[in-house]
């Protein structure tokens, strides 16, 4: 008998498949089998550590490279989990993993087993079944055929390029790259001679049928080709990047197919997840020349979509391989988008034990560039950098905007509360509440949430203790920079890791001398409460600096900087090339002065130039012409402004070295005015 019930949302393609049996008939199956004979086919048990009488049962894992026993059976409750690779299900699943079939075909399999004959099938369901065991007969003809032609003649381009992009040997055959030559159908004939009929090749989402009087093609034309296949082995689609470089599409991927399901598949997820299992860090990257860069690089356990955004499918595919996979974004405008976007669709998804890091990368540079340029370590560098979920939030919510008014600072509780408030895990939203309300409380001095204690959270109001000594308030109106453009935008650069920007080098100048010199601070407290800074930890500091008691002594105050940001925030500054060669850390505090004066002059002339020359620019494109004339020229005059000031080390190449040795200078010129005039 066949039991049909209802499609409900939240099951699985295996359960999906189960309706279609009795509920009764896939018990009494279960009951007949014990999960451990059915395992101890595949495994060595260690009997050591199993407890036969409990029914507890330990081997090393079939699913991973080990020697110790990882693998833990549990036949009570008719379930496998592996402690090194996570591998898990119930005997079904053991036998689809282990034999490379799908859920009906494993049911088979038992059953024979069991002595139990099959109930009849559904004919649909065996179609579809049947159907998909006959496209995958044919992208396997498809993926021999291309990897075929990449030895002919006709792919000698095909070969060069691929070598120009540094794929070895091992690597080609590893992922199987094949090439499309530049005909219209030649695969086609090559499918058709063997005698599959053309419904298949193009339900495969190898050729395009015939369409307004043009004939049916080859749907990959003149590309490399990358076959895609499932954690199981099929191949279930292609990617095919263009050797042309004016083809309309650089890369072209299989449509949608019975077989192929963009969003529920990931690039390499299988070799991925066994590298995985053998503790290398799970990288998401966007490509498919991204993937295998990394994998010959050795960091095989990498995968990346197909072609389309990141779906929630495919996050919860990856917390099924660790708890916290690594998204490798381009330090880029695009790159620190799409980050939010996996952000965004993440949030209501995460929990303990189930969160995302993302490894920004230099602007511009996928893995790929990155490896090709840097080499392994480069890429590893970047991936122990990875920013935990929070970070890009507080980031995107929070720096190059300013905060100075009560509107503005209340806009900003009510955004972070509607972030804290999405995700559903509730420990992990308090501990997000919490920490957030942390990052808030340095941004602006404690916040005391009114009610009980909690950090924040729901819809209780953020109250500012105005009156305490370690939150002056902020004083509207007095600023450090005017409020242009720069002030409202995210600094993209800052994400970037690599070439360091000259205003951070200005910044942390400015920021070292003030530590080191905390007489200063009251001096220099408009520019502190301007909360106007290139980087997250510059900002911290400012806030820590400009919360210290005012007559406080450079000891105290280092010690209240540790407490409040940790040993490793001064240390890091201080530790910078060009503030610890700068002569900040051995003059007095009048030569400290002078340094951090200079330093600021520069920093308002920079950004002086630099924003007059956006707004020139805007109306550039508003096709004024009159104002535009103007704002040019005034750009100009800061911008030579700033180069006087300069002298000749020009700072925009980031020179650190260059920095201090200007301050040095300008410190001996001074010194030598003083020792003139006596
Ligand atoms: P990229 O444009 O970043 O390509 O697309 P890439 O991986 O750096 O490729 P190379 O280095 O130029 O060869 C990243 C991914 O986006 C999808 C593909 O899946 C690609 O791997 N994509 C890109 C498309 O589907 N179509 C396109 O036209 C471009
Ligand atoms: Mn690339």
């Amino acid at each position: 008998m066949i039991v049909l019930r209802p499609l409900d949302s939240g099951r699985s393609q295996a359960d999906i498949a189960a309706m279609r049996l009795p509920d009764s008939f896939l018990d009494d199956l279960r009951n007949r089998l014990s999960l451990s004979h059915v395992v101890g086919r595949k495994v060595t048990w260690d009997m050591k550590k199993t407890n036969q009488a409990k029914g507890d049962w330990w081997a090393p894992c079939p699913f991973h490279q080990e020697k110790s026993a990882s693998f833990h059976v549990d036949d009570q409750k008719g379930f496998y989990y592996c402690f090194g690779c996570q591998a898990k299900g119930n005997v079904f699943g053991f036998v689809q993993e282990t034999e490379n079939v799908g859920f009906m075909e494993a049911v088979e399999i038992l059953a024979g087993e069991a002595g139990m004959p099959m109930p009849a099938k559904d004919p649909k369901a065996a179609q579809k079944a049947d159907l998909r065991t006959r496209l995958a007969e044919v992208t396997e003809e498809a993926v021999k055929w291309f990897r075929l032609q990449l030895e002919t003649q006709a792919a000698t381009d095909a070969r060069a390029y691929l070598e120009r992009r540094g794929l070895n040997r091992t690597t080609l055959d590893r992922f199987e790259i094949g090439f499309a030559p530049d005909a219209s159908d030649l695969l086609m004939n090559a499918l058709t001679d063997k005698g599959i009929p053309f419904d298949l090749i193009e339900g495969a989402g190898l050729a395009v049928p015939a369409e307004d009087g043009n004939a049916a093609r080859d749907r990959f034309i003149h590309r490399i080709i990358f076959p895609i296949r499932d954690p199981r082995g099929r191949c279930i689609g292609f990617g095919g990047r263009a050797m042309n470089p004016n083809a309309k599409a650089k890369y072209l991927n299989s449509p949608e197919t019975v077989l192929f399901d963009k969003g529920a598949n990931l690039y390499n997820l299988g070799p991925a997840r066994t590298a995985a299992g053998k503790g290398q860090s799970l990288v998401v990257a966007e490509g498919y020349m991204d993937v295998i860069a990394l994998s010959q690089a050795g960091f095989e356990a990498s995968v990346a979509p197909l072609g389309t955004a990141v779906t929630e499918r495919q996050l919860q595919m990856l917390w099924r391989v660790t708890p916290e996979p690594l998204i490798a974004l381009d330090g880029d405008v695009a790159g620190q988008r799409a980050g939010l976007r996996v952000v965004d669709l993440s949030l209501p998804l995460i929990e303990a034990g189930q969160s995302l890091r993302f490894a920004i990368l230099p602007e511009g540079k996928d893995p790929d560039d990155l490896i090709r340029d840097g080499g392994p370590k480069a890429m590893q560098a970047v991936l122990d950098e990875a920013r935990p979920m929070l970070s890009l939030l507080w980031h995107r919510e929070v720096v190059g905007k300013s905060f100075d008014s009560p509107e503005r600072r209340a806009m900003l509780d009510r955004d972070l509360r509607a972030v804290v408030r999405r995700i559903k895990d509730p420990s992990l939203r308090r501990h997000y509440g919490e920490e957030i309300a942390r990052l808030r409380a340095e941004l602006f001095g404690p916040v005391v949430p009114r009610g009980d204690g909690g950090g924040l959270r729901g819809n209780r109001e953020f109250v500012s203790t105005k009156s305490h000594a370690q939150n002056r308030p902020f004083t509207p109106g007095k600023r450090w920079q005017p409020p242009a453009q720069a002030t409202t935008t995210a600094r993209t650069s800052d994400l970037a890791v690599g070439k360091t920007s000259p205003d951070t080098l200005l910044e942390q100048v400015i920021l070292a001398g003030l530590a080191l010199h905390p007489s200063l601070i009251g001096e220099f407290s408009d520019l502190l409460e301007a909360g106007h800074w290139t980087r997250d930890e510059h900002l911290w500091l400012a806030q820590v600096l400009i919360a210290l008691e005012p007559q406080i002594g450079a000891e105290a105050a280092r010690i209240t900087i540790d407490e409040r940001l940790g040993h490793e925030a001064l240390e890091i500054l201080l530790a910078q090339r060009h503030v610890r060669i700068s002569p900040l850390t051995r003059t007095d505090v009048d030569g400290a002065r002078m340094c951090i004066r200079d330093a600021l002059a520069r920093l308002d002339a920079r950004r002086g130039a630099d924003r007059e020359r956006r707004e020139a620019i805007e109306d550039f494109e508003d096709g004024a012409d009159e104002a535009m004339t103007w704002r040019l020229a005034q750009a100009g005059r800061l911008r030579d402004n700033s180069q006087r000031m300069a002298r000749s080390d020009d700072l925009d190449g980031a020179d650190e070295v260059g920095l201090s040795t200007y301050l040095q200078d300008l410190l001996d010129t001074k010194v030598w005015e003083k020792a003139k005039k006596k």
